[in-house]
């Protein structure tokens, strides 16, 4: 049998399979051993196996652990902040918020909705157009999906668990926040987690995970596993609007959603999907 093709072709084609595996890992598809032939779409499964043994997995740290600024340099950027003790007061701190360049562009500032006591929160990147004009967090599409997964896949109630993102204004044409924006908002965020004070957080989506836990690795390293954000269990997965694009993706979402209903306690129902 003849050879089929020279070396440099071969080499070639080699680095662009790579590629291949390596953007499907990026995209969220895992358990692709180096060689492997995958397929594009990752098959629909309505209520996949529950992916790993009943007890919750161990907290892992971060591919790239750097640590959060310590609370008294977070709160040293507004003092006073410290002291608020409810999510009330923190809301009267921040006030008609002027701090960021997004402050003139906002029709409502967006805080957060949702159980002040909740053991579950959810921390999402920045208000879009629709959580804008309402005042508040996951009332669009991806905010419909976001409730689907906390009533049909959780069995609860978004009155049960707390919402809120990191950034609290709509950066214009739903673009990412930027660094300087983040840097002035996020301390509303760490205080809004201190106040809460839930058991398990759930990151959504890359930026969000990417802000709160100060690394820059992808979500799709990041999701699955237990990381830890000033003592607390924090779980990231896909952002809602990823899925609405990629709905294939749900698969993982359910299975770092059980991670969470195990450690919360949450019976999994044996067939239920969001
Ligand atoms: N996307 C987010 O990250 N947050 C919202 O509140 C809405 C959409």
């Amino acid at each position: 049998m003849s050879n089929s093709g020279s070396v440099p072709d071969r080499n070639a084609l080699t680095a662009t399979l790579r590629d291949y595996v390596e953007q499907l890992r990026e995209e969220g598809l895992e358990g692709l051993p180096a060689g492997v032939r995958v397929a594009r779409e990752a098959p629909h499964i309505e209520t996949p196996p529950t992916p790993r043994a009943e007890a919750p997995a161990p907290i892992s740290s971060s591919p790239e652990p750097r640590p959060a600024p310590a609370a008294a340099e977070m709160f040293s950027k507004y003092p006073g902040l410290e002291k608020t003790s409810t999510l009330e007061e923190l809301r009267a701190f921040i006030g008609d918020c002027q701090r960021c360049k997004l402050a003139p562009l906002r029709k409502n500032l967006v805080f957060g909705v949702g159980n002040p006591n909740a053991e579950l929160m959810f921390i999402g990147e920045g208000p879009g157009a629709d959580e804008d004009l309402k005042g508040e967090p996951f009332v669009g599409r991806a905010g419909q999906l976001l409730t689907d997964i906390i009533e049909r896949g959780m069995a609860l109630t978004r009155s049960d668990v707390y919402i809120c993102n990191v950034i609290k204004c709509r950066p214009p044409e739903n673009r990412n926040p930027e660094a300087d924006e983040v840097a002035a908002c996020e301390p509303f965020m760490l205080r809004q987690i201190e106040i809460v004070k839930p058991k398990v957080i759930v990151g959504l989506g890359t930026f969000a995970v990417q802000a709160v836990l100060k690394v820059k690795t992808p979500i799709s390293k990041l999701r699955g596993r237990w990381h830890e954000v000033r003592g607390i269990r924090m779980m990231p997965t896909f952002h809602p609007a990823y899925l609405l694009r990629n709905p294939g993706d749900k698969r993982l979402v359910w299975a770092d959603v059980q991670e969470v209903m195990k450690v919360l306690g949450i019976p999994i129902p044996r067939r239920s999907g969001a």
